[in-house]
C-alpha cells in the first residue's frame, strides 16, 4: 500500500515540516459545503496549509469573505496562490485584501519562509507542454498570450531567488508538466499549464511542487529535471485518502 505521506524531508538535522496541500475549493455564494471542519481536521494533521488557487468560484469578494470565515477554524499558517477563477469578477484586489486580512500568506511572485522552509508562489499561466508549447509567432494576441506565460515563469524565477532556506516548496495554480494533467481531455492540455514553469523550476533545487487547476488530472509526476510535482486539486484522488495531500518537506 502506498504511504499516505509523501516525503521530501531532510535526511538529517532540521525537523520535517508536514504540509497539507489542496486546491480548487471554488467557494461559491450558494455553496452548500463549508470547509470549516476540513480546516479543523487539517490543523490537527499538518503544520502548514497550502492552497493552490481557485479559492473562490467567481472571484467575488463575498466568496473570499466566506472562505476567510471558514479559515477562522484553521489554527496553522496558511500559504496560498490565486487561480484563474479568482480573477473572474475583476475584483482580485479586494479578494487579495480580504484573504490577507484573514492572515493568509497570499503569494503572487513572492516567497515566504516558515520554519526553515521557503514557500514560493505564483499563479502561472497556460501555453502547453514540451515541444508542443505555444510559440510567440503571428498575431499580436498570440504574442500577448505567450508573453504572459513567459512573464509568470520570470516572476517564479525572481521569487525563487529570494529564498535562503535549504528546503523549498513551489506553489502554482497551473501545471508545470503534462503528467499531472493526464486524465483531462488532451484537447485542453495547453490550457492547463505551461512547461515554461518547469524549465524555471529545474534551474533550482526544490523539495516539491504543488499545483491545482486540472480537476480530472493525476496526482503525481516529475519535471524533466526530477523535481516531484503533485496535482492537489481537491477532486484528484490522493494517497492520504482525503481531499488534501500530506507532504513532508
Ligand atoms: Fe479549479
Ligand atoms: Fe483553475
Amino acid at each position: 500500500m502506498a504511504d499516505p505521506v509523501e516525503s521530501s524531508a531532510p535526511k538529517e538535522g532540521a525537523r520535517a515540516l508536514k504540509v497539507a496541500a489542496v486546491g480548487d475549493l471554488h467557494v461559491g455564494e450558494d455553496a452548500q459545503t463549508s470547509y470549516r471542519d476540513l480546516f479543523g481536521e487539517i490543523s490537527s494533521e499538518a503544520d502548514i496549509l497550502v492552497l493552490t488557487g481557485d479559492l473562490t468560484n467567481l472571484g467575488k469578494p463575498r466568496e473570499a469573505e466566506m472562505l476567510a470565515e471558514d479559515l477562522r477554524n484553521c489554527s496553522i499558517p496558511v500559504v496560498a496562490v490565486l487561480g484563474n477563477h479568482d480573477y473572474e469578477s475583476g475584483a482580485v484586489e479586494d479578494v487579495t485584501k480580504i484573504l490577507r486580512q484573514a492572515h493568509v500568506h497570499l503569494l503572487d511572485g513572492q516567497a515566504v519562509e516558515i520554519e526553515e522552509v521557503g514557500f514560493v508562489g505564483v499563479k502561472g499561466f497556460i501555453g502547453g507542454f514540451g515541444s508542443r508549447m505555444l510559440g510567440s509567432f503571428g498575431e499580436p494576441a498570440i504574442k500577448t498570450m505567450v508573453a504572459e506565460s513567459v512573464n509568470e515563469a520570470m516572476r517564479l524565477e525572481n521569487a525563487m531567488r529570494q529564498v535562503r532556506a535549504k528546503r523549498t516548496l513551489v506553489i502554482l495554480h497551473y501545471a508545470p508538466i503534462a503528467d499531472t494533467v493526464a486524465g483531462e481531455p488532451p484537447e485542453i492540455f495547453p490550457f492547463l499549464g505551461s512547461s515554461r514553469l518547469a524549465e524555471t523550476i529545474d534551474r533550482f533545487q526544490v523539495s516539491a511542487v504543488v499545483h491545482g487547476h486540472a480537476h480530472r488530472g493525476s496526482y503525481e509526476g516529475q519535471t524533466p529535471g526530477g523535481a516531484k510535482v503533485y496535482n492537489v486539486a481537491m477532486h484528484v484522488a490522493k494517497p492520504s485518502g482525503r481531499p488534501y495531500a500530506l507532504l513532508e518537506i
